[in-house]
């Protein structure tokens, strides 16, 4: 595991930024698995800018998402194809086609889990992951307690999760349930990591993923087993780590 320390945040968010940049001017085919919150938001900003300042081909990437909210259409302003779509891929001209999430209102959610698994495959893998992580140590939307051995499926949201995510809901509908999201599995099976995690409120989670011990209790320190995850921070997010 690689721990990139920086003094800011938008430093931080630009290290990630530049990296993501780097890997698609090298390899304008990659396969990039990508994650959404509150936390990707500046990253996803400065990408678009990188990609329109240095011409960076996108048209031959291919992207699949961590996770989606079971239950909620694509085109709820609170899915996560609709926050992909306005913050990334409509910007930056990723020809949607070539994007995937979970198809949160398939008729039957084993079947779209096992389905999301088989085009991952079918796509070669994923080259880069990008992540972030939950205040209760959640990567994508693995809570405490996941099989660090889990595919995809369906998982029930814990009440902390579901009340860090209410701000994306409007006052009279509550955030889901569940969601379908990219195992433990899943995401170590991909070729890099790269976890951003920014904040003071992150602080506790990131100290448990790098230096607690590897257990389902805290789903993200399993990147402790993957060959090639880079973790970059910032001061307060690294802010309890000895
Ligand atoms: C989102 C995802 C989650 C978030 C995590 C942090 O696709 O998979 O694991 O990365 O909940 O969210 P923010 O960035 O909103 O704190």
């Amino acid at each position: 595991m690689k721990v990139l320390i920086h003094n800011s945040a938008e430093l931080a968010q630009q290290a990630v930024a530049d990296i993501l940049t780097a890997r698609i001017l090298a390899h304008p085919a990659s396969v990039i698995g990508l994650a959404t919150g509150g936390t990707m938001e500046v990253v996803y900003d400065r990408l678009i800018r990188a990609i329109a300042r240095e011409a960076v081909p996108v048209r031959d990437l291919v992207t699949f998402n961590l996770d989606e909210y079971w239950g909620l259409a694509p085109a709820h302003p609170a899915s996560y194809r609709s926050y992909m779509n306005a913050r990334l891929f409509g910007p930056a001209g990723i020809p949607l086609e070539r994007t995937f999430l979970p198809v949160a209102d398939a008729a039957d959610p084993a079947a779209e889990s096992d389905a999301y698994e088989l085009r991952i495959r079918e796509a070669g893998g994923i080259d880069l992951q990008l992540l972030g992580i939950g205040q209760n140590g959640h990567i994508g939307f693995n809570e405490p307690t996941s099989s660090l051995a889990s595919r995809t499926r369906l998982k029930t949201l814990t009440q902390s999760t579901r009340k860090a995510n209410q701000q994306y809901f409007g006052a009279d509908e509550a955030t889901p349930e569940y969601a379908i999201t990219m195992g433990i599995g899943t995401i170590l099976d991909a070729r890099e990591c790269l976890l951003l995690a920014t904040g003071s409120n992150k602080a506790e989670a990131v100290s448990r993923m790098i230096e607690g011990p590897l257990g389902a209790h805290c789903p993200a320190s399993a990147l402790q087993l993957h060959p090639k995850a880079t973790i970059i921070l910032d001061a307060d997010a690294a802010s309890a780590l000895e």
